[in-house]
């Protein structure tokens, strides 16, 4: 009988077989000769937990946010429950959150005792919207979970006004959103604190991590102490909360200084990539390809049309060695949490839209060899 190891390791190869396929990948980070050399520095400092390249990889992320203060993390999802915990969400809570949306959003908000409330998107932007939030308000809500979906935006300042209006805290998820801008602001400089990801397949990648940025001092120094065991820094051995250990190493910062330093290369290809998709796919007139916010100066996270079927174009794809992937699967209806609620809108963007590649790396040939399967399935 097999073990449970031996359970993993085959769903584990199942999932790497599926990608090694991929001739053109979903997504693929550009790690070079900048992140070696950054690499080494830090060998030969013979210190890799937090050190110099995890504050200046924070002091370029603060400017670049236009934010007073920003903290490292391990992943996105530690800066979410961290920044939740440190302004006294807790049980009793509500929290309101989109359901079309990675697991680590309601997951966050469960981890602070808080309940997560599920709550329909905006059908044009993917996002909260205030009518969406209004609809899911409660008695006991006490934050907003806002998330800048595929680094997409609605209206942040009428969601902001309304946050304030009602006495709701604004949390900005834009884990997928660093250098997107509304209406001249930095998206991520929106909300009582914001928080990105460096995950793998992000503008930049730490390979894992996050930052928590905010504009409140006494904010910043509680989460500093949730995020070093509770304690005021490495080394006090007062414990003050029961924190956790959350931190980034010095290799992921220093790999994430190298991206910084590369990251206008990045941003002008998901641009660029983004328009060949429009103008390659205007005639299909099964394809719709979704419109990022014009309001705003938006890097699309990823390349995202929305189809008659997606899960039949996405398996064309896979047969033919292209990284396709679904949005996400609705969270109300996820095993965990299970809701019984209809949200139509969300229903239908998950069955039609489909996140096509979208790496920096894309070439205009394999954009084009993209477009030419999907008119070749229609036609
Ligand atoms: C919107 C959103 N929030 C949170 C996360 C989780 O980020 P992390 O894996 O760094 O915790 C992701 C990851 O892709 C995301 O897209």
């Amino acid at each position: 009988m097999k073990n449970k190891i031996d359970l993993k390791n085959e769903a584990y190869k199942d999932y790497m077989d599926r990608i090694s396929k991929e001739s053109i990948p979903v997504y693929e980070p550009e790690i070079g000769n900048e992140e070696l050399v950054l690499l080494k520095n830090v060998i030969k400092s013979n210190w890799l937990s937090e050190g110099k390249y995890v504050r200046e990889f924070e002091e370029k992320l603060r400017k670049i946010c236009d934010r007073k203060y920003a903290l490292a993390f391990n992943n996105c999802t530690a800066a979410l429950i961290t920044g939740m915990k440190s302004m006294g969400i807790e049980s009793g809570d509500d929290v309101i959150v989109q359901s079309l949306v990675h697991s680590a959003d309601p997951n966050s908000i469960a981890a602070t005792g808080a309940n997560p409330v599920f709550a329909e998107i905006d059908e044009k932007t993917l996002c909260l919207s205030i009518k969406t939030i209004d609809k899911a308000k409660t008695d006991r809500t006490k934050a907003v979970l806002y998330v800048s979906l595929y680094g997409n935006t609605s209206d942040l300042d009428s969601v902001s006004e309304y946050c304030r209006h009602n006495g709701l805290i604004l949390i900005n998820d834009c884990a997928p959103a660093l250098f997107g801008m509304y209406k001249n602001k930095s998206i991520a400089s929106y909300g009582d604190f914001s928080a990105l990801s460096f995950f793998a397949d992000k503008t930049i990648t730490t390979g894992e991590g996050g930052m928590l940025l905010t504009d409140d001092k006494d904010l910043i120094s509680e989460c500093n102490i949730y995020k070093h065991d509770g304690r005021k820094e490495r080394g006090v051995d007062v414990i003050e909360r029961k924190g956790f250990n959350y931190r980034l190493t010095e290799l992921q910062a220093a790999v994430g200084v190298a991206q910084l330093g590369k990251s206008e290369r990045f941003i002008q290809r998901k641009k660029e990539n983004q328009q060949l998709f429009q103008s390659l796919l205007k005639e299909v007139n099964q394809v719709k390809v979704f419109d990022f916010n014009p309001e705003g100066d938006i890097v699309p996270h990823r390349n995202i049309i929305f189809v008659p079927n997606a899960s039949e174009l996405i398996a064309h794809f896979v047969a033919n060695g292209v990284g396709a992937r679904t949005l996400f699967m609705p969270m109300h209806s996820q095993p965990c949490y299970n809701y019984v609620i209809d949200f139509p809108v969300t229903k239908k963007l998950f069955k039609t839209g489909v996140c096509l590649p979208s790496a920096p790396s894309l070439k205009k040939d394999d954009i084009e060899y993209i477009c030419q399967l999907i008119r070749k399935y229609y036609n």
